[in-house]
């Protein structure tokens, strides 16, 4: 079996560093029996949007299984777990709180907090509860101080008992693949609906960070978002400037708000009808000072030029994982420094999620997944390049701890460093979290050590 290796001096082998693995409430959790339902019941329904035909009913029977789950974690030797609270499990439709269901995150928060597992929590990746797309959603400002609100009773029930809080989990996703692409739930498709989404989610964050600072002062706040190197097709000037283009539309437009105040220049080029409205006071709201930024990262991107505007070329040569994303993990140190050099100093940096699906086999209790191995040899390099270029990188989870829902993939796509059973629930640990597991045992060892020194 592969081993996991860094440079012997490396930054990431330090006791400061953090390591994690990361999953998803709708993902993971199942139960939803007792929870409101969320965009996604409602999409999972719709004949032809899931590629299996499959939902989010039963998933990995998380909340059934917790207790194993976290055992699971442990064993990995990992410092941190990063997880996300279904909304809907939390407020119900009438407005009241579901004592039973914020039960469960303090509990989860309890026993972490037992084994000496911090707990980073994702207060929203993307399961907005039904009744609020019934009144329009990410499209109502109104969902915006609605997010704020259940943000206070989580931040009130958990405190600083957890040691992260983001806001949300890549508003690219939720606003652009949701409401302007239509690939996500809602499934929606219009550029306008697409910007007031982004700006309506954006607001929700700077709403929620003043309750959450409020109710657990001594948590880090912040916000996780995706990135991917956005190159040009051919050298054309016309393709580079799509790139350029699809830059600004994908990355910066989450993060130079949060950072800056202002929305990217590319903004001029819409439309008057397809821009956001945006209210007096909104960008000061949406640009408080974050504690962290959450980076996600999977691949790069190529575009284009279409008609002016830009679109992406899929990637044909290999290496691909299963999903079809290019593996490519210079990317990951290209774009950090690229946003660091336009935008200056980033706030610290977690890698919140990191990780590649691949076709795995179960051959006699074991998964044999060299190829994820070197996903996360090449990509733990390209953090320790991130941290050598003056990036302030301090930890990295890995997507996912279990094989779950993949979106509108279904369970197609296995992205765990735990093999699921989903007729069984029998989880197997995959060679690569096995790897990973001597990895972290032998790097916490060597820090006990050098500390008892
Ligand atoms: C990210 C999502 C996560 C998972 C991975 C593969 O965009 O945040 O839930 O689906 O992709």
């Amino acid at each position: 079996m592969k081993k996991i290796s860094l440079p012997e001096h490396s930054e990431l082998l330090s006791s400061e560093f953090i390591f994690g693995v990361a999953t998803s409430s709708f993902q993971i959790e199942g139960a939803a029996d007792q929870r409101e339902p969320s965009i996604w019941d409602t999409f999972c329904q719709q004949q032809g949007r899931i590629k299996d035909g499959s939902d989010g009913l039963v998933a990995c029977e998380h909340v059934l299984r917790w207790r194993d789950d976290v055992d699971l974690i442990a064993s990995l030797g990992v410092d941190a777990y990063r997880f996300s609270i279904a909304w809907g499990r939390v407020i119900r439709a009438n407005g009241s709180i579901n004592e039973e269901g914020l039960a469960f995150y303090v509990n989860l928060v309890d026993a972490l907090a037992a084994l000496g597992i911090s707990a980073h929590v994702t207060l929203y990746h993307w399961d907005l509860p039904q009744y609020l797309e019934d009144k329009g959603g990410w499209l109502n400002r109104e969902t915006a101080h609605k997010f704020a609100e259940y943000a206070e009773v989580v931040a009130q029930a958990l405190g600083d008992k957890v040691a992260s809080y983001a806001t949300l989990n890549e508003p690219f996703c939720s606003a652009y693949l949701s409401y302007e692409a239509g690939i996500h739930a809602p499934g929606v498709k219009d550029r306008k609906k697409g910007r007031q989404a982004a700006h309506n989610l954006l607001l929700a964050h700077g709403l929620a960070m003043p309750k959450l600072r409020k109710h657990a002062p001594n948590a880090e706040h912040g916000i996780v978002l995706n990135f991917s190197p956005c190159h040009p097709a051919s050298d054309s000037a016309a393709d580079r400037n799509a790139a350029a283009m699809a830059h600004a539309y994908h990355n910066l437009w989450y993060l130079q708000p949060i950072l800056t105040g202002n929305y990217p220049d590319l903004l001029e080029r819409l439309a008057a009808h397809e821009r956001p409205e945006v209210a007096p006071g909104d960008m000061q709201i949406i640009s408080q000072p974050i504690d962290f930024l959450g980076v996600n990262y999977y691949t790069r991107t190529v575009f284009r030029d279409k008609n002016d505007w830009f679109s992406d070329v899929p990637p044909t040569e290999p290496p691909l994982t299963t999903m079809g994303w290019e593996i490519y993990p210079e990317g990951l140190t290209e774009v950090l420094t690229d946003l660091q050099h336009t935008l200056g100093k980033l706030p610290p940096i977690y890698i919140t999620e990191n990780g590649a699906a691949f076709p795995d086999e179960v051959v006699n209790n074991r998964v044999h997944d060299e190829a994820r191995i070197d996903y996360y040899n090449g990509h733990l390099l390209a953090v320790h390049r991130c941290i050598e270029k003056g990036v302030e990188v301090r930890g990295y989870f890995a997507w996912s701890l279990l094989d779950n829902f993949e979106w509108a993939e279904g369970y197609t796509q296995r992205f765990g460093i735990v093999h699921v059973d989903f007729d069984s629930q029998q989880r197997i640990l995959k060679d690569s979290g096995r790897a990973l597991r001597q990895f972290w045992q032998t790097r916490k060892l060597h820090t006990q050590v050098a500390e008892a020194l």
